[in-house]
């Protein structure tokens, strides 16, 4: 319980406290559109088929070069090449979409682009979880993490979304996948008023989050090293599934089946998914992996926030 004043305090300095949610659409996957967010089975126009060639190569090019790196620390180049990637998904005409993820080149590099984002978002994490631990003013360091606002924006997504489905007595929260900055278990914290459980299967990853809070001056976080693929999350009224947590759709899937005969009748889960190019970066969640779950709504931000989230109720089996 004590995190929640932590929490508080977290998101007075960063003066995000009553943030709320800009971006709630309602379930918005049709019967056409697969998990990928892909829809039109109609052959594409020349220039829409021209713009999707552009970013195949695109795509290819960047990901030859994140693949022939053997080091996916941040620096100038890394930042550079994840900076460009991502700019491509986000800025990639909506036409052009079903195209590019049609494509069989692009879906036989799709999973090894996704672990590449995903060793380069670790390295990331890691290093700046370093960088505030041991900076000599560590509030400074962290306003000078580039991704703070990012972080913060989909935090205030995910808080609106969780917002509106909250079991009435709600006071527990487990966030799995927190990883070494666990930044975004922080703005729920604070926002939502629950207690929050770090969960995490790296205990490096456990460590350099829980320093990060110590160094920010709040040590009460309680964090746990469990496996979600083993664990007992029945304590819970709330579960956040971090986009990395199941790093395939495969996965992901499992890992959906194992919570919803875990969670507890009634408890929400908001998985992080993704969709369209997005899809590319992250694992998106298979709604047809929900079958212990009443799903109760979906967000796909079409902002610079990368990830959607899936909100979906326990029905406990
Ligand atoms: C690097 S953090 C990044 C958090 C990120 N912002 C997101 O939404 O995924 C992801 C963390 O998930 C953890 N993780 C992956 N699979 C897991 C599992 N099966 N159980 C618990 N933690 C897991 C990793 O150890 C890693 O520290």
């Amino acid at each position: 319980m004590r995190s929640r004043g932590v929490a508080r305090r977290f998101l007075a300095m960063l003066g995000t406290r009553g943030s709320r949610c800009a971006i709630m659409l309602p379930m918005n996957m049709s019967l056409t559109t697969n998990i990928f967010g892909q829809t039109a089975t109609v052959p594409p126009p020349t220039d829409v088929r021209a713009t999707a060639g552009e970013i195949i190569v695109s795509l290819r090019g960047l990901y030859r070069e994140l693949d022939n790196r053997c080091d996916l620390r941040p620096g100038p180049e890394v930042d550079d090449l994840f900076g460009r990637l991502v700019r491509l998904v986000l800025t990639a005409p909506g036409e052009a979409v079903p195209a590019v993820l049609n494509d069989l080149e692009v879906q036989e590099l799709a999973p090894r682009l996704r672990e590449l984002c995903g060793r380069g978002e670790s390295e990331m994490e890691l290093a700046w979880a370093g960088r505030i631990a041991s900076a000599p003013a560590p509030r400074q360091e962290l306003a000078l993490f580039p991704y703070l606002d990012n972080y913060r924006q989909l935090s205030r997504m995910e808080i609106g979304v969780l917002a509106s489905a909250l079991p009435r007595r709600a006071r527990s929260l487990a966030f799995v996948g927190s990883g070494p900055l666990p930044l975004s278990s922080l703005f729920l914290a604070g926002d939502l008023d629950l207690s929050v459980d770090n969960l995490d299967r790296d205990g490096i990853a456990l460590e350099a989050g829980a320093r990060v809070a110590t160094a920010l001056g709040y040590p009460d976080l309680t964090s746990h090293q469990v496996d979600v693929a083993a664990a007992d999350l029945s304590g819970y009224d709330v579960v956040v599934l971090a986009a990395l947590v199941g790093d395939t759709v495969e996965a992901k899937r499992r890992i959906l089946d194992r919570l919803g005969a875990s969670m507890r009748p009634g408890a929400v889960l908001l998985a992080r998914s993704a969709r369209g190019l997005r899809t590319l970066l992250y694992p998106p969640v298979d709604l047809a992996a929900l079958a212990g779950f009443e799903l109760l709504t979906q967000v796909h931000p079409v902002n610079d926030v990368i990830n959607s989230a899936v909100l979906a109720r326990a029905l406990g089996r």
